[in-house]
C-alpha cells in the first residue's frame, strides 16, 4: 500500500488585462458571433509587458503559502506544467523556487501542453507515494499570447494567459487521487506544434520571417482527437472504478472549446451543474485551465469533503488523460 496524495490547497492567477472578441475583430478577420458560436469564448486574459509564466506561478504559489501558513522550507518539490516557460532554461520551476524562497525544494518543468497540469499532478502523486516527499507544489500555467500569431484567425482567438497551483500532500484518509490514466500519441505531433526556436529550427531572422516561432494547428483534427481522447479517458477511469457520470459532483475538463466540453459531458451523461465551464471568460490557458477551474470551483464552494471530482485534459503531443479525486479538506 503506497501513500495516497491529496490536494490540500489551491489558488490561481489571471492577468488583469482583458482582450475581448470585439478587440480582436479590429485586428484580424473574425467576429464575435463566430468566435462565441464555434468556441464559447468571449474574452481572454493577457499578461502585462513585465509578466511571464513565472509571475503567474509565483502569485499562485504565494497565495497558497499565505492561506495555508506553511513554512516554505517544507516544500520538497515544485513541478511546473508549461509549454511557455519564461525561457528555455533555467526552468520556470527554478524561477518560482527562487522567488518564493523554497530552498529545500528541487524543481523542474514538465512539457505536456494542455495535459501539463494533470501530467504534473500524476508525477507529484508518484513522488508522494515514494514517501520521500511530503509537500509538493504543482503549478500549471501558460502565457499563450507569447506564441500566438495574431495574423492567424484560426488560432489567435482560442487562447489566453493564466496559471494555477495546488499543494499536494500525503493522506491517510479516503480523500485524494483515487486513480489516473495518462496517454501520449506522438503521431499527433504534427497537428499542433511550434516549429521554431528549438534545436530543430534555432531562432534566426529566417525562422522569424517564416513565422515559425508561432503555434500552428490543424484545428479540425485536434478537435476530433480531443473529443475522443477526453471522453475515452474519462469513461475508462469511471468504469474501472465501478462509477458512472452520475456519481460525480464535478467534472473539470480542459477548456479548449465549449463544443469539445459539451460533447465530452454528453458522452458521460452529465448535467450542466456537474461541469465546470469558464472558457467564456478565460479561453484556453493550456496547462492553466484545470488548476484555474479547480481554484474557481473551491472559491465558489462547488466542492465538499467526500465529493468525487474528475479532471480530464487533451493537448499537443498528443497528450491526454484523466484524474479521479475524492475531495478532502482543501484551502
Ligand atoms: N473567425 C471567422 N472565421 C473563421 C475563424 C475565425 N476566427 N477561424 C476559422 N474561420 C473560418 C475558416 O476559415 C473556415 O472558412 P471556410 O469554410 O471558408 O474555409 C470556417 O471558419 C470553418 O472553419 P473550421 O476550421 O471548419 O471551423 P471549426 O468549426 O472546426 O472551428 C476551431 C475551428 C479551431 C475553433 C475548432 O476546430 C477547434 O476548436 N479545434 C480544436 C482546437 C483546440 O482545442 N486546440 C487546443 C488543443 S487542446
Amino acid at each position: 500500500m503506497t501513500k495516497r496524495a491529496t490536494i490540500s490547497a489551491v489558488a490561481h492567477y489571471l492577468p488583469e488585462r482583458i482582450l475581448t472578441n470585439a478587440e480582436l475583430e479590429k485586428t484580424v478577420d473574425t467576429n464575435d458571433e463566430w468566435i462565441r458560436s464555434r468556441t464559447g469564448i468571449a474574452e481572454r486574459r493577457v499578461v502585462a509587458e513585465d509578466e511571464a509564466t513565472s509571475h503567474m506561478g509565483i502569485n499562485s504559489a504565494r497565495q497558497i503559502i499565505e492561506k495555508t501558513g506553511i513554512d516554505v522550507a517544507e516544500i520538497d518539490a515544485i513541478i511546473v506544467g508549461t509549454v511557455t516557460p519564461d525561457m528555455f532554461f533555467p526552468s520556470t520551476a527554478a524561477l518560482i523556487q527562487d522567488a518564493i524562497g523554497a530552498t529545500n525544494a528541487w524543481a523542474f518543468d514538465l512539457n505536456a501542453a494542455c495535459s501539463g497540469f494533470i501530467f504534473s499532478l500524476e508525477t507529484a502523486a508518484g513522488l508522494i507515494a515514494s514517501e520521500k516527499h511530503q509537500k509538493i507544489l504543482v503549478v500549471g500555467g501558460d502565457t499563450m499570447t507569447s506564441v500566438l500569431d495574431y495574423e492567424d484567425r484560426t488560432t489567435c482567438i482560442l487562447f489566453g494567459d493564466g496559471a494555477g497551483a495546488v499543494l499536494l500532500e500525503p493522506t491517510d484518509g479516503e480523500d485524494g487521487i483515487i486513480d489516473s490514466i495518462m496517454f501520449t500519441d506522438g503521431s499527433g505531433g504534427k497537428r499542433l506544434f511550434m516549429p521554431g526556436g528549438g534545436s530543430r529550427h534555432p531562432a534566426t531572422r529566417e525562422t522569424v520571417d517564416q513565422r515559425l516561432h508561432y503555434l500552428k494547428q490543424d484545428g479540425r483534427e485536434v478537435y476530433k482527437s480531443a473529443v475522443r481522447g477526453m471522453a475515452d479517458a474519462a469513461e475508462t477511469i469511471l468504469s474501472r472504478n465501478g462509477l458512472s457520470g452520475k456519481d460525480l459532483k464535478l467534472f473539470i475538463p480542459h477548456q479548449a472549446n465549449k463544443r469539445i466540453i459539451d460533447a465530452s459531458a454528453e458522452k458521460l451523461g452529465l448535467s450542466e451543474e456537474q461541469v465546470l465551464i469558464n472558457i467564456e471568460r478565460v479561453a484556453n490557458t493550456t496547462a492553466g485551465t484545470i488548476p484555474i477551474g479547480l481554484s474557481e470551483a473551491v472559491a465558489d464552494e462547488r466542492l465538499e469533503e467526500g465529493d468525487l471530482l474528475l479532471l480530464s485534459a487533451f493537448g499537443a503531443g498528443f497528450t491526454w488523460g484523466a484524474t479521479l479525486i475524492r475531495w478532502g479538506q482543501c484551502q
